[in-house]
Order: C-alpha cells, then structure tokens, then sequence
C-alpha cells in the first residue's frame, strides 16, 4: 500500500522512513553512553522524548521548551536523524520502533543502554485508532473491528506488538536493558522517574525528580507546543480530529472494546505470548 514502505518484512510510514534513513540507521555508530527508549508505536514513545533529555541533564528545562520533541530525542528509523545527528550532545538519546533483530551492528558491539516501554496492548490499538485518524499520511483505519484485525494480524506499523515485545524480553541484555510499563508511568510518575534515573546512574535529588515529573505530565506535555506535535502542518496531522496527546490514561480500552472483541483479541496475544513460554511481568486486563 502507498502509505507503507515494506522493510525486511515491516511495514513503515513512507511518510518519514526511506531507504537512505534505513540504511543510515544500520550503519549508525552507537556510543556506549547512549540511551535509546524502544517501543511499539503508541506506547509511550513522546513521554520518554520528554522524560529522557530532563534525567540526564539534571532536570535543566531549557531543551524541552526550545527543541522540538522529535530532534531532540530523534528516531533511529527515520529521515530526520541525518539532518540533525552532528548537533546532537552526548550522553545522546535515542527513540526506535524497531524489534530487536533490526539494531544495527553498532547497537550490539556499544554499551548503550535501552529502556523498553510496554503498554497494554488493548490500550495500544485503541490509541493506534485514533492517530490513523489524525494522521494524514496513515490509511484511514476503517472501522474499529476492522482495525482491530489488521491490528492482530500485524499488518500495521512496524508489525505485530506480541512479536515486537518478545524481541526485546528475550533480547538477553542483561544489565543493559530496562523494563517499564506505562501503566508504571501513569501510576506513579515520580518513582518512575526514580528508578529511570537509577538505571541510567543520574543522581537525581526528590525536588529535581518532582520538577521532572510535573513537566512530563500528560497536562504540562498537551500544553507544550514543542512536545505536542501542534507544530506539524495539519495537513499531515489533524489534530481537530483527535489530537496527538489524546487522552493518556489506561483502560481507555473499555470504552472500545465489545465483549466479542475482547475476547478475540484476547485470545490472539495470548496464544501468541504462550507459544513461546512467554509471560509478561504484568496482567493484561
Ligand atoms: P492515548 O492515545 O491513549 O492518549 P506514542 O508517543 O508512543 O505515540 O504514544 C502516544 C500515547 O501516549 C497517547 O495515548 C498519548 O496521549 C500518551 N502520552 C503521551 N504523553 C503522555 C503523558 N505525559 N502522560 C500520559 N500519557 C501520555
């Protein structure tokens, strides 16, 4: 289909995604203090563009108010990060779609670290939904059972979410890698940041990680103009149509979901989770 273009068997925004940027992706040199926040797409990809920068740089807000979200936390996959890497300061971060099997060699020989960010997948489609309606270089989702197939069957930005998430739990990183959820995030935003911070050995004092929790709220990010994709011409995203920072709550799911549906999809992440002996750290309900 014209929107996507086909790599290696995933579907990508032709929109922001080309051969040159793949290529330039895989012949990326990764630096051992590089952070790069991996996520299927509606997961909490824009939240760690915004939590990211403010831990390692100690909670200064001058980036956050002054460069855009998407070139300052920029994709590995896409277009821009050509134009934009040599300005980038290190320690770097990074954000990808990618599973696993796409990093670069780079990727594997570095120390980067990763934090993976997962979402219940019910809450996934559901914000999936709505940015194919806002965003103008998506195929319109059809109705919402309709992309609810496509949605369980992979054939959707960057592929099915069950194969993506087994690719970074079964990565092996060990120490290199860490796991949070959004409902983690959404909970409890503070020790969230807390455990970020640990991870990525910043000390963080509480003030500090309270200054950075207040402005990654989902309120202080709606209202940021270099956080909430206003910037981006209409018509590539219409946000009258559903804005880009929709709703960000969990369980937005069952007010979606019909109980055939449920069931369904359901049944699909399951079976497909269980095929490897596969369990995630948390409930999917
Ligand atoms: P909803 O559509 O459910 O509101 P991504 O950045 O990976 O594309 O994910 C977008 C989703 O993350 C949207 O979900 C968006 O509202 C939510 N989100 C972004 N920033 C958030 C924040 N500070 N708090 C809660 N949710 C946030």
């Amino acid at each position: 289909e014209d929107f996507f273009l086909e790599y290696q068997g995933l579907l990508l925004p032709r929109e922001t995604h080309c051969a040159e940027s793949l290529n330039f992706a895989q012949e990326f040199t990764f630096k051992d203090d590089d952070v790069v926040a991996v996520t299927y797409p509606k997961s909490g990809t824009t939240w760690m563009q915004e939590i990211l920068p403010l831990v390692l740089n100690g909670g200064d807000l001058t980036p956050v108010h002054t460069v855009v979200n998407w070139d300052r936390v920029p994709w590995l996959e896409e277009t821009r990060l050509a134009k934009i890497v040599d300005k980038l300061t290190s320690p770097r971060a990074l954000v990808t779609h990618f599973p696993y099997s796409f990093m670069p060699p780079s990727f594997h020989t570095s120390k980067a670290k990763v934090i993976n960010v997962i979402r219940n997948p019910k809450d996934v489609l559901v914000s999936s939904y709505y940015f194919h309606q806002m965003a103008n270089f998506l195929e319109d989702p059809g109705s919402f059972d309709e992309f609810m197939d496509k949605f369980l069957e992979g054939r959707v930005l960057f592929g099915k979410w069950t194969d993506h998430v087994k690719s970074w739990r079964c990565a092996e990183l060990g120490d290199r890698i860490f796991f949070i959820t959004y409902e983690e995030m959404a909970q409890d935003l503070p020790t969230s940041i807390r455990r970020i911070s640990d991870f990525l050995c910043c000390s963080l004092s509480e003030d500090v990680i309270h200054k950075i929790a207040k402005h990654c709220s989902f309120e202080s990010m709606k209202a940021n103009t270099m956080s909430n994709f206003s910037l981006v011409p209409k018509e590539y995203m219409d946000s009258d149509k559903s804005p880009f920072l929709r709703k960000g709550v969990t369980g937005d799911w069952k007010n979606h979901f019909s109980s055939e549906q449920l069931v369904r999809f359901t049944s699909v992440i399951n079976k497909e989770l269980e095929e490897e002996n596969f369990s995630l750290p948390w409930s999917l309900d």
